[in-house]
C-alpha cells in the first residue's frame, strides 16, 4: 500500500498504460481522478469493480486534451472538490508516423497540443494544489523515441522530448515547494498505440536491439510510475527513467 491516503490524477485511464497505472495505484491505496476523453459503459463498469475490489475512490473526469478550454474546465472541476492532489501522471498521448518532409506542420501542432501543451496546462493547475500542501509527485510519460529520435517520428518524438526538457526545468523550480517531477521513457509496450503504429518489420528490428528480446507490458510501466509517485523515490527529481527492456 505505497500510496495509502494519497490522491492521484491520471490522464488516459481507459486503456493501455493509463488503465494499468490506474489499477496499480488503486491497489496501492490511492484515490484517483481518472481522466478520460469520454466515459462509456465499459469504463464505468471497470471503475466500479476496481473501486469495490480495492476500496479506492475512483472518479471519472472527462476532457479532451486537444481542447485547451476543456482541459481548464476539467482541471477546475478537480480542484473545486478541495481534495489536495498528491500525484499527477501525465500519461495520455497520441502518435503519428511520417517522414520529416511529409509531416505537415499542422500535424506537428496537433501532437504538441495533446502530448505537450495541454499536459503543461493541466500540470499548472494541479501544482496549485500541491504547492498549498507543499508536497507532490509529477510523472510525465515520455518515450524512448524522445531520446533515440526514431525515423518517422518527428512530431511524436519532438513532443515527447519537449516533455523531458520541461520535466527537468519543473524539477528545479518546484523542488522548493517539495514537489518532485520525473519522467518515464517507455520502450515498446504492448498497447493499442504500439500495435497500431509499429509495422512488423520495424518491430522485429527493434526487438533485435532490446536486450530482453520482448516488448513491455503496460503493468511494467505502471509499476515504474508507482515507484516515482511514492516515497520509494523520495530523493529523485528531474530524472528520466528508461523502462525499455534494455534498448
Ligand atoms: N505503447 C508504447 O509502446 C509507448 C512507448 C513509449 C511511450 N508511450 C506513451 O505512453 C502513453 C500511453 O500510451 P499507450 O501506449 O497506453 O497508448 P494508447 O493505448 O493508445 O492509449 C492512449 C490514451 O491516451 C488517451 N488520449 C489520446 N488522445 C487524447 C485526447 N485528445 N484527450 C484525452 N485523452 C486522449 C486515449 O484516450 P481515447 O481512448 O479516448 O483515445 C487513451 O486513453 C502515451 O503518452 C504514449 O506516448 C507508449
Amino acid at each position: 500500500m505505497l500510496l495509502k491516503g494519497k490522491t492521484a490524477v491520471i490522464t488516459g485511464c481507459n486503456r493501455g498504460i493509463g488503465k494499468a497505472t490506474l489499477k496499480v495505484f488503486a491497489e496501492h491505496g490511492a484515490d484517483v481522478w481518472a481522466c478520460v476523453r469520454q466515459v462509456d459503459d465499459e469504463f464505468t463498469t471497470f471503475l466500479e469493480a476496481l473501486g469495490q475490489e480495492t476500496g479506492a475512490c475512483l472518479t471519472p473526469v472527462c476532457f479532451d486534451l486537444a481542447d485547451g478550454d476543456a482541459v481548464k474546465e476539467g482541471a477546475k472541476s478537480i480542484l473545486a472538490e478541495k481534495k489536495p492532489i498528491d500525484i499527477l501522471v501525465n500519461n495520455a498521448g497520441i502518435i503519428h508516423t511520417s517522414l520529416f518532409q511529409m509531416t505537415p506542420v499542422d500535424k506537428m501542432k496537433e501532437l504538441f497540443e495533446v502530448n505537450y501543451f495541454s499536459q503543461l496546462l493541466l500540470t499548472q493547475y494541479m501544482v496549485k494544489s500541491m504547492t498549498r500542501k507543499r508536497s507532490g509527485a509529477i510523472v510525465n510519460i515520455s518515450s524512448s523515441a524522445a531520446i533515440e529520435g526514431n525515423e518517422g517520428r518527428t512530431a511524436y518524438a519532438s513532443s515527447k522530448a519537449a516533455m523531458i526538457c520541461s520535466t527537468k526545468v519543473m524539477a528545479k523550480e518546484l523542488a522548493r515547494a517539495n514537489i518532485r517531477v520525473n519522467a518515464i521513457a517507455p520502450g515498446l509496450t504492448m498497447t493499442d498505440m504500439m500495435t497500431g503504429s509499429t509495422p512488423e518489420d520495424a518491430l522485429a528490428q527493434t526487438l533485435e536491439r532490446i536486450c530482453m528480446k520482448r516488448v513491455g507490458e503496460p503493468e511494467e510501466i505502471a509499476k515504474a510510475a508507482l515507484f516515482l509517485s511514492s516515497d520509494l523515490s523520495s530523493y529523485m527529481t528531474g530524472q528520466v527513467l528508461r523502462v525499455d527492456g534494455g534498448m
